[in-house]
């Protein structure tokens, strides 16, 4: 089978992906505890598979110690380079792309891939990855993992948008507009949704600029959004993660 995708660059980051880690615990938790066979799957995981590693050791520690992992790359020269990280059967790494190598995991987590590709290439790779039933999680972050944005797909269709921030770090949440996934990055501007998320969002936090620190302020703006009348999905305890879920703002 011919891997689906292109090989792009490869940067990658110890701890990168931990707020996204730990959403996929909290979001993800029942459907793998409940799975007869708990596997997610990580495309793209780079020139180094350490996010791979990490998200297995995190999923092992929060949700069940048998989960299984598999890391696909398009490139081979980066799946040879990832053997000596493997453990099987409950880390491997295969050559693979959007078609998932015929594997059929629970869930599957593509970060920082997708940005590489063309906008009218996302609903067919959103398709191809949840064909066999699993829940996708896509998205963005800056280098550190600091600032990350993404969506939750099923059976090819975006149902939530997540924002979240290192909140002792956040000056101000316009910081996501270049942090979106690329399905709605072209889409931030007047009159779409997606912009008017964000002006709102900008708007409450500066409203809500407290003395009591960034964790009290994020939850002031988000309580605020939601008492302007704005649906959000998640409660206090995932907004003093510096998390935000809302519908997808769809174009
Ligand atoms: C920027 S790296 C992201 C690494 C890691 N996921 C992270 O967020 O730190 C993107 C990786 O995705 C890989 N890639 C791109 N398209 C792919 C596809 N269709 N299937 C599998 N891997 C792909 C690239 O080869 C590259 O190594």
């Amino acid at each position: 089978m011919k891997p689906v995708g292109a090989i792009t660059r490869g940067t990658t980051n110890p701890n990168r992906l931990r707020r996204v880690d730990n959403f996929i615990a909290y979001r993800c938790g029942r459907l793998l505890t409940e799975a007869a066979r708990p596997l997610v799957i990580d495309l793209g995981y780079g020139a180094t598979p350490v996010t791979a590693v990490e998200l297995r050791s995190r999923l092992a520690a929060a949700v069940r110690s048998d989960v299984a992992v598999v890391g696909l790359e398009i490139d081979p020269v980066r799946v040879s380079g990832a053997q000596p990280f493997a453990d099987p059967p409950w880390l491997e790494f295969r050559r693979g792309g959007f078609e998932l190598a015929g594997l059929a995991p629970v869930v599957v987590r593509a970060f920082n891939v997708l940005r590489q590709y063309a906008e009218d290439e996302v609903a067919a790779a959103w398709r191809a990855m949840t064909a066999t039933g699993a829940l996708l999680i896509e998205g963005t972050c800056d280098e550190l993992g600091r600032i990350a944005t993404w969506a939750v797909v099923e059976d090819g269709v975006p149902t939530t948008l997540t924002l979240s921030a290192r909140l002792p770090t956040l000056e101000h949440p316009a910081v996501f507009a270049e942090r979106l996934p690329k399905a709605l990055i072209h889409h931030n501007v007047p009159g779409h949704p997606v912009h008017e998320l964000l002006r709102a969002l900008g708007r409450a936090w500066e409203t809500e600029a407290t003395p009591f620190g960034p964790r009290q302020r994020w939850t002031a703006t988000v309580r605020r959004l939601r008492d302007e009348g704005r649906p959000v999905l998640d409660g206090p305890a995932r907004w003093r993660l510096g998390e935000l879920t809302v519908p997808w703002p769809r174009p």
